[in-house]
């Protein structure tokens, strides 16, 4: 079995097909990370650039670790202490690292669109690690792959995402994937945070907090991205986080239980309380362990090889 694709540059192109066999590749490799020797020769022969010029913990690290556990060779590059400070462009950059013979990249990048202007420039499989306001497809993946271990599946489960859509890659990326794979999503935050139209994907939107968590199997909190945002869009973090802050004592008075996720990093104490986030609703570091068997499975899968 093969994708459909020969770049990951969002999850839009994507078929549920495509994400099924991701899944189960993931099932495999989560396997191999349970032995005592976590590393498989798969990608011995291939070399693998991260580019990352933006800042990352949890995506960069994953990546590397996924690298390394599948036998790719791995360069980090790291925008700050390179030649892009003293003008250099981002297809020149990777044409002269795939010069010395890089076979994939993954790139993270702060316009959206990089990924994909890249990949009509350069002769290498790319790997989208979030690119500006657009999409973070591996994100979308862990996020989805951890609940349908919780729940067993994503059929007809209510998943909320809450908190800053408009600037969120994440949410984008999400509502694609539990779309395509018989989710059901609702939007929430403040109005000012929701883009316009946005139900035209097949969402419900509403602007109360409570509602949304009354609704929902699943509830995705999203940072506040105030890097992004170049105006106010709301009067304060205080005032947010009354308003939309997600803590203990809100989920313990809904009627039933409910998961909470977190791409991170988190705002502790802005759109999620530290009680709720290390509360055993919580599988936000599930997300991270998975997220290294999830980035397995799409750098084989890409890789053109075929043998786990
Ligand atoms: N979730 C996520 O993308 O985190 P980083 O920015 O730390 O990679």
């Amino acid at each position: 079995m093969r994708l459909s694709t020969r770049h990951l540059l969002g999850i839009k192109n994507l078929t549920p097909n495509d994400i099924e066999l991701i899944f189960q590749t993931a099932d495999n490799f989560k396997e191999v990370l349970k032995r005592p020797i976590k590393k498989v020769p798969t990608l011995r022969d291939t070399t693998i650039v991260n580019l990352f010029y933006e800042n990352s913990t949890r995506t960069r690290i994953s990546f590397e670790l996924a690298e390394k556990r599948l036998g790719a060779d791995t360069i980090n590059f790291v925008t700050s202490s390179s030649s892009v400070s003293k003008g250099e462009t981002l297809i020149d950059t990777a044409q002269n690292i795939l010069a010395m013979k890089v076979d994939m990249v993954v790139l993270r990048h702060s316009a959206s669109g990089a990924p994909h202007f890249l990949s009509n420039h350069i002769n290498a499989a790319i790997i989208n690690a979030g690119d500006g306001t657009n999409e973070h497809p591996t994100q979308a993946l862990l996020d989805a792959y951890s609940i349908r271990e919780k729940l067993k599946s994503l059929k007809g489960k209510k998943v909320a995402i809450i908190g800053d859509i408009m600037h969120s890659r994440v949410a984008l990326s999400n509502i694609y994937c539990l779309k395509k794979m018989g989710a059901e999503v609702t939007v929430a935050g403040p109005p000012t945070l929701i883009p316009k139209h946005i139900d035209s994907l097949g969402v419900h939107v509403t602007y109360n907090l409570k509602e949304a968590l009354e609704w929902c199997d699943v509830a995705n909190i999203l940072r506040i991205q105030l890097e992004r945002q170049n105006m106010p869009l709301f009067s304060s973090l205080r005032e947010y986080s009354l308003f939309y802050g997600v803590n203990k004592a809100l989920l313990d008075s809904l009627k039933k239980e409910i998961t909470i996720m977190h791409p991170g990093p988190i705002n502790r104490g802005v759109e999620l309380s530290s009680d709720a986030a290390d509360s055993h609703h919580s599988i936000i570091l599930q997300q991270v362990e998975n997220g290294v068997a999830i980035r397995m499975a799409v750098l084989y899968l890409l890789s053109g090889k075929q043998e786990v």
